[in-house]
């Protein structure tokens, strides 16, 4: 099968806690550059089967809704060898998600000692099986998400071949081992090394965080797509300005586009969701890790945000930054 995506396509990391339906709209709302979004992790359970709503609710009522943006989302698992992994990827595929995802890169102790995630990564005949169910029950865009290896690499090739032949459609890797959780910085010439090991795309990720690097990244490793985590939270309009060719903003346009960014963003969760005013504002926090890393005086604004404690406040500081 051949995949959806163009070369040179660009991806919204999957993140645990930040990429849920409500966060996904606003980006695709406000950023329709990124040519994809992926949804965290759905974890296929060992006891009992999900009901529809249940699948449908973590991927997203509001993305399920609406035809154009289902189409922009990949839909992520997370399973292990004793899992209804067949059931619910029949369910998936039945109830019209189009693009599958297998999280391979997990390095969570739980889910590692659970014999899912990054762990698959150093049991190769597991994998396989696991790899083979999904293949054989889903009939749209399969792709597998990796690291490197579990301890170590040695199984790096090993396993991209394995996920070639059993008929993944594309491969994204963060290159790193799973022990090796986010130390250093990535290693991208397991991207470059993956690009001639398989011909099925590669989707490179780890340590992407401006325009400048996605080009460098282009052209060292020639891989077809790339993926950004901590960098699309750092720079939410990330896609805008590859894409427009921009290698440098200013802080005028940064705190412009935060202000949006975060109105944005409120105006959304207090539309879709039932929350507090407190754990909206906790909500808010939690995505502000790495956006005010560019300011001057970047550490006592971020300490002034994080320490509001009411909307009016959250957003004086946006104010006056
Ligand atoms: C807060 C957070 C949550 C994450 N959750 C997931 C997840 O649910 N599924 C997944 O495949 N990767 C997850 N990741 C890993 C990222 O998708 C990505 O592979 C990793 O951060 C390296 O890319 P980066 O250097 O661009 O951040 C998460 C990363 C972060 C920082």
């Amino acid at each position: 099968m051949s995949v959806p995506f163009k070369e040179n396509s660009i991806f919204f990391a999957p993140m645990e806690g930040m990429t849920d339906d409500i966060y996904r709209n606003v980006i695709t709302t406000l950023y329709p550059e990124w040519d994809y979004v992926s949804t965290d992790f759905l974890r296929i359970p060992t006891v009992g089967n999900y009901p529809d709503s249940h699948i449908i609710k973590h991927y997203g009522n509001e993305v399920y809704s609406t035809p154009k943006t289902r189409k922009k989302t990949i839909y992520q698992i997370l399973t292990s060898s004793n899992a209804y992994t067949e059931h619910h990827i029949q369910r998936i595929q039945a109830l019209g998600f189009e693009w599958l995802d297998i999280n391979l890169g997990c390095p969570s102790k739980t889910v590692c000692k659970n014999m899912g995630g990054s762990y698959l990564l150093s049991d190769l005949p597991e994998l396989k099986s696991i790899i083979d169910t999904i293949r054989s029950n889903f009939k749209g865009t399969f792709t597998a998400k990796i690291r490197v290896g579990y301890k170590d690499d040695l199984n790096f090739e090993r396993v991209l071949k394995l996920l070639e032949d059993c008929g993944v459609d594309a491969i994204t890797i963060h290159a790193r081992t799973r022990d090796e959780l986010y130390k250093g910085v990535a290693k991208w010439q397991y991207i470059k090394e993956a690009v001639k090991i398989v011909n099925i795309p590669i989707i490179g990720n780890g340590d992407i965080w401006s325009v400048k690097d996605i080009n460098d990244y282009y052209d060292y490793t020639n891989c077809h797509s790339v993926m950004i985590a901590r960098g699309a939270l750092k720079t939410p309009w990330l896609a805008r300005e590859y894409k427009a060719g921009n290698q440098f903003e200013d802080h005028e346009m940064r705190i412009n586009e935060m202000a949006r960014y975060y109105s944005f963003f409120y105006n959304e969760i207090e539309r879709l969701s039932d929350l507090s005013e407190q754990s909206q504002n906790k909500r808010l926090k939690s995505i502000s890790r790495y956006i005010f890393d560019p300011l001057e005086n970047a550490a006592v604004k971020k300490k002034a945000f994080l320490l509001s404690k009411t909307k009016d406040e959250l957003f004086e500081v946006i104010k006056s930054l």
